[in-house]
């Protein structure tokens, strides 16, 4: 072939070429959200891209391709892409659904209340398909056994059980066999980890002969060994006081319930005066009676700037009387030959 020709059609190939490259479209431009396979620098008119939304989007209008028309421009891309959403869980028996959003690559976490325990997955994702990537999981009541029976004892359910075991929560109640005594929770529950309260015991229960209280005496026939919840009872000598309850019982731990004790009575400590005791007045010499525990007396004072007298009273404890600190005893002459003058005869405050 002559050189001349050869050259001649490299020009014409060469301006083939361009002419094709100037009706032809270039490399489509695509919105972030879009992708699409095998992209070539030139299309020649009539050529289609097809598009596809990305990962975890789904086109939601418009058409997925675009043409190259002879005019050298790319039909209008009229494709928009939107966030795939998966479907909104659902709410979780006995358990809680901690999430944020539902959409791509969104995470939901389960938890179960205390006392149940998780089957299937904790944890699931929005996969791009807008599916989660599990099902949700389910809260199963933790199970415990049968309750175990006290020996000398019984087993009362709170509800009717079938088969061998009992689920998170449920009750039941110990009985003793008469006389034992029931000691420990009389109640029992299936806990969260799977196991039972402790049980009660059941046991025999005497409580020693009981003990005389001071300045007292209990029922006749006490002395000897009791049972449970059975009583004494208890008295005071005369002029003596009972404080505190007037029975003691038997209790499970084999002890005695608190005894009551007898207060004293108090005398009045003073030789010569007038006291006010039960709203009456009286010389202490003409004065017989016993002045029981917490019952009041009163004294005479003086005041001596007002020149006035006044009653303060005190109180009987245990024997003890407390004469007020202002109360001064009258000589032997004032109480006998001048008693008018006693803070307890003249005007008072
Ligand atoms: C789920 O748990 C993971 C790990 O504990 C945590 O990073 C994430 O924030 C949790 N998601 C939600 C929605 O609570
Ligand atoms: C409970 O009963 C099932 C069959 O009814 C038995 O296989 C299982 O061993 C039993 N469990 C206990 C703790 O008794
Ligand atoms: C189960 O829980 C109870 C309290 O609810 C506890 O006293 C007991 O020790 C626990 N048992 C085990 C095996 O963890
Ligand atoms: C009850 O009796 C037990 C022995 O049976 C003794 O250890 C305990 O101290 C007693 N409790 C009281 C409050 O007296």
């Amino acid at each position: 072939m002559p050189r001349s020709l050869t050259l001649l059609l490299f020009c014409q190939l060469a301006l083939y070429t361009v002419v094709v490259s100037n009706r032809g479209c270039g490399r489509p431009i695509l919105q972030d959200n879009m992708v699409t396979e095998g992209l070539q620098r030139f299309y020649s008119p009539g050529e289609e891209v097809v598009l596809s939304c990305k990962k975890g989007l789904a086109p939601s209008s418009g058409s997925r391709t675009i043409t190259c028309t002879a005019s050298g421009h790319w039909t209008e891309l009229k494709l928009t892409c939107l966030t795939k959403s998966c479907s909104s869980p659902e709410v979780l028996d006995y358990g809680d659904v901690h999430f944020n959003d539902i959409v791509y690559k969104s995470t939901i976490n389960y938890t179960c209340y205390e006392g149940y325990t998780m089957q299937g997955a904790s944890t699931t994702e929005c996969l791009a398909d807008g599916e989660w990537s599990a099902p949700p999981p389910k809260c199963l009541p933790v199970t415990c056994g049968l309750p175990p029976i006290p020996k000398y004892g019984k087993v009362v359910y709170d509800r009717l059980v079938t088969g061998n075991t009992s689920v998170y929560g449920s009750g039941v109640t110990f009985q003793c066999l008469s006389p034992l005594v029931l000691i420990g929770n009389e109640r029992g529950f299936c806990t969260a980890n799977g196991t039972w309260t402790e049980p009660p015991e059941c046991s025999f229960v005497s409580c020693p002969r009981p003990t005389d209280i001071i300045n007292g005496y209990m029922t006749i026939d006490a002395k000897r060994e009791h049972g449970y919840k059975e009583v004494v009872r208890y008295g005071c000598n005369i002029d003596y006081v009972l404080d505190g309850p007037v029975e003691s019982q038997c209790l499970k731990t084999g002890n005695w319930s608190e005894k009551p004790t007898c207060k004293a009575p108090c005398s009045v400590g003073i030789k010569r005066g007038r006291i006010l005791y039960n709203g009456k007045r009286y010389w202490i010499k003409d004065f017989k009676k016993k002045i029981s525990h917490t019952e009041l007396v009163s004294f005479y004072c003086m005041n001596k700037d007002n020149q006035c007298g006044y009653a303060i009273s005190s109180q009987c404890v245990d024997g003890t009387l407390k004469i007020p600190e202002c109360y001064e005893e009258p000589s032997d002459f004032t109480y006998n030959l001048r008693y008018s003058s006693l803070p307890s005869e003249i005007d008072q405050c």
